[in-house]
């Protein structure tokens, strides 16, 4: 068992929520081998212990798009957030910006843009789904430029939906679905009366805003599984890099090959990841993606990486693979779903401290130090 700020959260996310939830979040395409190797691959990578080097002052803030962070951290996009705590999406926002990190809404989002802007001061970034509605992508970056986003998240790696087998067990899909999660629903009492009943509406608030009707559960797995668009190549997206104003950072890029033309395209970032091993299994792992991306790349554009990331360390680590900055996925949907606004605060309190103490015993000060000098070979 891997140990981790994460590992206490994920056991109080699956006693609360409805297992249709839990392992909605939890699980991974096919068999989840790419699931298990993003993070024993990342917690493998050993790092060299070095000493009396002066850690008095360590800084862990950083500078991304022009703006500066408290750490280099933005929490990852995540659908059906408002799904896992009552309105999720301000929740773990509001989190985000106690800490001067970014929190990026995702299209399939419960909360609307507008919410999440509304009630909190977080940097929000905006993620989009490459979607056959083209109608919907642009009145979605109107959106969100309307509500000041700044940084556009462009998700590439689901041009088909991943096959995801725990959902059709858990009753996330799957005959008598709705029933099985009714049932699910009843016996969380918990879960039931701070989300089922208070967290409402459980539209799909991005999407709700766009096709002018309510939306639901049902209608998120239907109108995304009919609307994914495998036709998409780099030349479609021209349009997006013309209308967008910000900086645009492409999601999902796994490959050296990709991640030039990502540079070619014009991005301003690119985010290593294979989606959290929700897409194919028995692509690599971040952490194993990652150095040649970085060794291709690093300097043109900032490098983000995700999946398998579960504590403070882990982010150093994939720092010192090349990243620039770290995006969490499930850690931080698992502390939001047992501990809504505070879990989120203390799992990045914790992420805060981890972070130090890696850096202190490996003998740098600042995240700029961080590299692949710092890695045990
Ligand atoms: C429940 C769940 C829903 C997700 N939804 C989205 C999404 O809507 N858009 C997106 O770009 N990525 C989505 N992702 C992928 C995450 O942004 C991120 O890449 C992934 O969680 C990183 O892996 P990790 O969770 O192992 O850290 C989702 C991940 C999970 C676990």
């Amino acid at each position: 068992m891997i140990i981790s700020a994460t590992t206490d959260y994920r056991e109080a996310a699956r006693r609360r929520l409805p297992p249709f939830l839990f392992h909605y979040i939890d699980g991974g395409a096919y068999a989840e081998h790419t699931l298990r190797h993003n993070v024993s691959d990342l917690s493998d990578v050993a790092l060299r212990q070095r000493v009396l080097c002066d850690v008095a002052d360590i800084d862990l803030s950083v500078t991304l798009f022009g703006r500066s962070l408290g750490m280099p951290v933005v929490l990852a996009p995540v659908g059906l957030t408002g799904m896992y705590a009552r309105r999720g999406e301000v929740q773990a926002a509001r989190a985000a910006a106690a800490r001067q990190v970014p929190f990026t809404l995702s299209t399939v989002s419960v909360c609307a843009i507008d919410e999440v802007q509304r009630q909190s001061s977080a940097p929000i970034w905006f993620q989009l789904y490459v979607l056959k509605d083209r109608g919907f992508m642009r009145d979605a970056l109107e959106r969100a430029q309307a509500a000041g986003v700044e940084t556009l998240v462009f998700t590439v790696d689901m041009p088909v939906p991943g096959a995801r087998y725990r959902d059709a067990h858990s009753g996330m899909s799957g005959p008598n679905a709705a029933w099985r999660r009714m049932l699910q629903a009843v016996t969380h009492p918990r879960w039931a009366w701070d989300v089922g009943i208070h967290g409402r509406p459980h539209d799909l608030g991005n999407i709700s805003a766009y096709r002018g009707a309510a939306t639901g559960l049902a209608d998120y797995i239907g109108w995304l599984g009919a609307n994914f668009d495998p036709s998409i190549s780099w030349r479609d997206l021209q349009w997006i890099r013309d209308t967008w104003k910000g900086s645009i950072v492409i999601k999902g890029i796994l490959d050296v090959e990709d991640a030039r033309e990502a540079v070619r395209f014009g991005a301003q970032g690119i985010v290593v990841s294979n989606h959290g091993g929700r897409q194919l299994d028995g692509v690599l792992s971040s952490a194993r993606a990652l150095p040649a991306i970085a060794d291709a790349v690093k300097g043109q554009v900032s490098i983000l990486a995700d999946s398998g990331i579960r504590s403070g360390l882990d982010v150093v680590r994939m720092l010192a693979l090349g990243a620039d900055a770290a995006m969490l996925g499930r850690a931080f949907i698992y502390a939001l779903a047992a501990d809504g606004q505070a879990g989120v605060a203390n799992l990045l309190e914790l992420f805060d401290r981890e972070m130090r103490v890696a850096m202190a015993l490996t003998g740098v000060r600042t995240i700029a130090g961080i590299d692949s000098t710092i890695i045990a070979r």
